[in-house]
């Protein structure tokens, strides 16, 4: 049997790169539009709470020698915190540094009939 799924909302209501905070589920989530690919994370941050949605989505920069070129890789997959800059994979909600320990609760995403549906256990 498929689930529902919570409506977000449409799928045009969420500007591509945006970093927005809806309500769902009695929870407060971060929603991150990348193209088509659509991430939800818990909207608070494991370090002392602040809210990621409003941080700002950007890359990780590739290592690089001395005097090399910096390059950034992953651009629009990382979500940095407001207050402190702890950086979070959207992909899997783990902080960069130590992410078995840090970590937002991610929640699968799922688009139907140009709706944005939120899988909620
Ligand atoms: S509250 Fe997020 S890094 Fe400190």
């Amino acid at each position: 049997m498929v689930s529902k799924g919570v409506d977000l909302g449409a799928v045009e209501a969420f500007a591509d790169g945006a970093v927005q905070r809806v309500e769902a589920g009695g929870r407060g989530l971060v929603v991150v539009r990348h193209g088509d690919v659509f991430y939800v994370l818990r909207d608070i941050c494991p370090h002392q709470g602040a809210r990621l949605s409003d941080g700002q989505v950007t890359g990780q920069v590739a290592e690089c020698g001395l005097g090399g070129e910096a390059v950034l890789e992953r651009d629009g997959e990382i979500l940095v915190c407001p207050w402190h800059g702890w950086q979070f994979d959207l992909c899997t909600g783990r902080s960069l540094v130590d992410g078995e320990k840090n970590r937002v609760r991610s929640y699968p995403v799922r688009i139907a009939a140009g709706r944005v549906l939120l899988e909620l256990d």
